[in-house]
């Protein structure tokens, strides 16, 4: 698995201090408040399960699974909800904990269907944005780093259901995913 890692991107060490850095800055928005996050599956688990633990106010955990990904690394621009919650949100707020933003095509269509079931707010907590990728223009309210055009693996990132198990953030070797 490593042998396929052409460099890391980013650290244990340095995914520890971003979660501790963002949980806070969330416990700090929603004191006093009621409040969801959302992860998103798969990709979003590592983050979410390390987020949530920093979070030092009362929140609720649910998840959510999306597609818009084939086996192919590019988009394919059409989302579709594979598993919605079943408690309501309405007057909630919700943050959306995801692996990372690319077109952004994902995250557009998951915030305007929460926004539509009426949550009181509705913020991205994305591990990773790629702005050079980026279709549709969308507001990232909580971003733990800015990456190049580049495929990532890794703290839940995945190629075709592999390397989520890694422990950082690495670049995958191009021959892996264009083989
Ligand atoms: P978007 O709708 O194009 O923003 O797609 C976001 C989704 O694409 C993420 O949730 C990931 O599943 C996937 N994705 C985009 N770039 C990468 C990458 O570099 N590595 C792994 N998955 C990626
Ligand atoms: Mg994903």
């Amino acid at each position: 698995m490593l042998n396929d890692i052409e460099r890391i991107l980013i650290s244990e060490e340095e995914l520890d201090a971003k979660t501790s850095e963002l949980a806070s800055e969330i416990s700090e928005d929603f004191k006093g408040e009621e409040l969801i996050v959302i992860g998103i599956l798969k990709g979003g688990v590592v983050f979410a399960a390390d987020i949530i633990k920093k979070i030092s106010i009362p929140m609720e955990i649910e998840f959510m699974a999306v597609s818009s990904y084939g086996k192919e690394s590019e988009t394919s621009g059409v989302v579709t909800l594979k598993k919605d919650i079943d408690t309501s949100i309405a007057g909630k707020n919700v943050i959306v904990v995801e692996d990372i933003v690319d077109s952004g095509y994902t995250m557009k269509y998951l915030t305007k269907l929460l926004l539509d079931r009426h949550a009181k707010s509705v913020k991205i907590c994305t591990l990773l944005s790629k702005p050079s990728r980026r279709k549709v223009e969308i507001d990232l309210d909580y971003v733990g780093f800015e990456v190049p055009d580049e495929f990532v693996v890794g703290y839940g990132l995945d190629f075709d259901e592999k390397y989520r198990n890694l422990p950082f953030v690495g670049v995958l070797k191009r021959e892996v995913y264009s083989k």
